[in-house]
């Protein structure tokens, strides 16, 4: 039999909100459809942002959203968002389809967006196409709380309150859309734009440098070489970027449907391929970070994963740069197990933001017009908010290998992993099973402590390719039951394919 073991007197560290944290870039529809609707619009909204996504991104207490891109925010000009909608520019969304971008969803909305979900914001500024000084301008329009220009014009434009806003990116992939450079020349830019970048009065900007392009210990190593120690050139976050996306996609479609299948059609060692793909994300957290200790041994700099998820092929009949794709018990999975590498890493990860939050990659809500669903992920992320914030807590997983092929090589895969965590007498034990297609029985035991109440909320099925469709929104959705336990140690089955929270009270 499997095993649990936790330790709720050993603590990792604190799990920062932010890990939970969402991803929202003018692409496809993620923005407009997505979240804005305006005004006018026949779908119920509030100040444009329709109500019936607003409330399902509520329910999973998302505690920060960064925006506007991505590739978008390397051409993206703050300007064009501001002051009356019907005189902002229409411009070409280079990166996205070249969709018009109306500008309509600009700096205002996107607070209220901020504000009607609870998260805090998180703005990525131009440094591809733009300079230190807009990006700077940017800043001070809405941190100021003073009597600038800038403060007036974001007073006339309706906010006589700074929005505060904390979390700054410098860039975003600037090895690629984000300026085509190479660390050492991101360095400099990052340097010189950092100069600029502080002083507003209120607290200081919480600076994002762009990292790597998934696991490139190369990169990393040279940015921070060249960066150095100057005292004006401010890094409080560095941020590498890893989706669940096969290689293969470099290749063309098909020989990436070979590897992943598509986003609702694979097999079981497609399903295993998939996982494999997500599981490289503690590899890509362990040598990032040890990396940056090189540099910065005290952690003095946050480690953010600022763009993940699973990436699948195109699907057919959709606008193969709008990035939508469904998203199954498959997507649900790699969602629960990467979360809990975060939580298990509680101590390495500062924040890690999800691509992207709605109708884009990995979302956690799609719309179809005015109708709404909530995804298997969505619903993870619903049953995870119980981690967020607490302490993570030590936890041994045994369980049977589960063995498949990768490329060509025999690989191994436990069949269950999950992390634990503590808030007060309430203990929050999240496992997967990856198992394709068994149900796995496990001893759970907490360490010098016993449980008096416990309750188990699943995420299963009814097979491997289950998900949400407009038709049938609610066919995959957590189930909750109490559970008649008591004491240090009892056995819980799990089911195949499937997300297990487990609200143990001690
Ligand atoms: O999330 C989609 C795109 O993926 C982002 O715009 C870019 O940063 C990344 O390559």
């Amino acid at each position: 039999m499997a095993s649990i073991r936790v330790a709720p007197e050993q603590g990792l560290g604190r799990i920062n909100p932010n890990i939970y944290g969402h991803f929202a870039e003018h692409l496809g529809a993620c923005i407009y459809e997505g979240v804005w609707v305006g005004e006018d619009s026949s779908i119920p909204n509030t100040r444009g942002l329709r109500n019936d996504v607003i409330a399902a991104l509520r329910s999973l207490a998302p505690p920060v959203i960064r925006w506007p891109g991505g590739c978008f925010a390397d051409d993206y000009h703050w300007r064009d968002g501001i002051g009356p909608r019907e005189e902002r520019p229409r411009r070409i969304n280079l990166w996205w389809g070249g969709d018009i971008e109306t500008n309509h969803f600009g700096t205002h909305e996107f607070i209220e967006l901020c504000r009607q979900t609870g998260a805090q914001p998180y703005i990525v500024g131009n440094v591809g196409s733009g300079t230190p000084g807009e990006m700077r301008n940017w800043i001070e329009y809405c941190n100021f709380d003073g009597d600038s220009t800038l403060a007036r014009e974001r007073a006339a434009n309706g906010a006589t309150e700074p929005f505060d806003v904390r979390y700054w990116g410098v860039g975003n992939e600037n090895w690629g859309c984000g300026g085509n450079m190479d660390p050492e020349d991101y360095a400099a830019a990052y340097r010189q734009f950092a100069t600029y970048l502080g002083g507003f009065g209120g607290p200081e900007p919480f600076l994002i440098a762009c990292g790597p392009r998934g696991n490139d210990v190369d990169w990393t190593l040279r940015f921070f070489e060249k960066l150095g120690h100057r005292p004006r050139s401010r890094i409080d976050a560095f941020a590498p970027h890893y989706y669940a996306r096969s290689a293969a996609a470099q290749g063309g479609a098909d020989a990436w449907l070979a590897e992943t299948g598509s986003a609702t059609e694979y097999d079981a060692g497609q399903w295993y391929a998939q996982l494999h793909l997500g599981l490289q994300m503690e590899a890509l957290v362990l040598q990032q970070r040890a990396a940056m200790d090189s540099f910065d041994p005290e952690r003095r700099i946050g480690m953010i994963v600022d763009e993940w998820g699973t990436w699948h092929p195109p699907t057919p009949g959709r606008h193969p740069r709008h990035l939508w794709q469904q998203n199954t018990m498959r997507d649900a999975v790699v969602a629960a197990s990467t979360l809990d590498i975060f939580n298990r890493h509680a101590d390495k990860v500062v924040m890690a933001n999800i691509a992207q939050t709605v109708n884009v990659l990995q979302a956690m809500v799609l719309t179809a017009g005015d109708r709404m669903l909530v995804t298997p992920t969505g619903h993870v992320y619903a049953m995870y908010r119980a981690h967020q914030g607490g302490q993570s807590l030590h936890t041994r997983f045994e369980s049977e290998g589960l063995g498949y092929n990768f490329r060509g090589e025999a690989q191994e895969m436990p069949a269950l992993a999950g992390s634990a965590s503590l808030k007060g007498e309430e203990l929050t034990l999240s496992v997967v099973n990856c198992s394709a297609s068994d149900e796995i029985e496990a001893e759970i035991s907490l360490v010098d402590a016993s449980a008096r109440e416990v309750a188990l909320t699943r995420l299963a099925g009814p097979g491997i390719h289950a998900h949400n469709r407009f038709e049938a929104p609610n066919l995959v959705r957590p189930q909750t039951q109490s559970l008649d336990v008591n004491g240090v140690a009892w056995t819980q089955s799990f089911a195949p394919a499937s997300v297990n929270v487990l609200r143990i009270l001690l």
